[in-house]
């Protein structure tokens, strides 16, 4: 895999658990001992037990550590840029990946035709899952600048492109995200997007989103997942992650299916 071998710098959010802990040890096999991989949780203790296993499993990696959490206010570039510019500080890279994949669920009970009724719930939901991630993608693409190719890669789902009820807060920000950084891509063309959608992995916000909605049909779609077996493992969906950028003969744009990866 070529790319591993030049100097690459990897931002993974929302590292500690699940597909994003799984993204770390799929890029951590890979990296070379001038790459860097840099984890952000909301807790600093769990991402650096994540570092301290990383450590041990893959000795020659450089791993550095980032909390990033909710903002109370509208995030910022400047949340992210003072952190990503001194951890890089004095290191030069060849390629630069940033993993969007933090995401809070928003509230499973409600419908959007109550949404107007308490925007503070969507502003939250917008705030974690659209302005973070515009922000963070600022600093990245500002820090990283002079690195001459740069991935942005942004987990999306099936629901925001199927309409699927009580998925209102989580699809409107992630459809949004999806349109702005589509535009940020035609915009930079040395910038390469990929809405990379992991289909259905058991994590606890599977669980959560199966237990919280409140609409039995939807309830039922995920039991049958569950019970036909037809779930993908987070380190299959990382390490075919891993690959599609390598291959990289996906479009700027385009979103792929974990389960598409050859
Ligand atoms: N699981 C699936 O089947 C599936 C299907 C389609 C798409 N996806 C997408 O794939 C990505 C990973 O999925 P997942 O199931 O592993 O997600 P998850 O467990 O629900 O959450 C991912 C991470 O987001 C961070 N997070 C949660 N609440 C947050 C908040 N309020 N503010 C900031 N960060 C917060 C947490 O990391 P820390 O605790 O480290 O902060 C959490 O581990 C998500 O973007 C999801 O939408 C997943």
């Amino acid at each position: 895999m070529a790319i591993y071998e030049k100097n690459c710098v990897v931002i993974i959010t929302g590292a500690s658990v699940d597909i994003g802990r799984a993204f770390a040890n799929s890029f951590a096999s890979k990296l070379n001992s001038n790459s860097l991989l840099i984890l952000s949780s909301r807790s600093l203790e769990k991402i650096n037990h994540v570092k301290e296993q990383l450590k041990n499993d893959f000795p020659n990696v450089n791993v550095a550590t980032v909390e990033w959490g909710n903002k109370p206010i509208s995030p910022r570039a400047s949340d992210y840029k003072g952190d990503l510019q001194r951890i890089a500080k004095d290191k030069s890279f060849d390629v630069a990946i940033v993993v969007h994949n933090a995401v809070v669920a928003g509230d499973l009970s409600e419908h959007v035709s109550n949404f107007g009724n308490n925007l503070n719930k969507l502003q939250f939901v917008l705030n974690v899952n659209l302005f973070s991630i515009l922000a963070l993608t600022t600093a990245f693409v500002e820090v990283f600048e002079a690195v001459p190719k740069k991935f942005l890669v942004n987990m999306t789902a099936h629901s925001v492109h199927v309409p699927i009820p009580t998925f209102g807060y989580s699809s409107i920000s992630k459809a949004g995200v999806e349109m702005g950084l589509n535009v940020l891509a035609k915009e930079n063309p040395d910038v390469k997007v990929l809405h990379y959608d992991p289909v259905l992995v058991d994590t606890e916000g599977t669980r959560s989103l199966m237990k919280d909605t409140v609409n039995e049909t939807v309830r039922g779609f995920f039991k049958s997942f569950y019970e036909e077996n037809k779930l993908l493992t987070a380190s299959d969906v990382a390490d075919n992650l891993v690959k599609l950028l390598a291959q990289d003969s996906f479009e700027s744009g385009s979103v792929v299916e974990a389960s598409d990866v050859l």
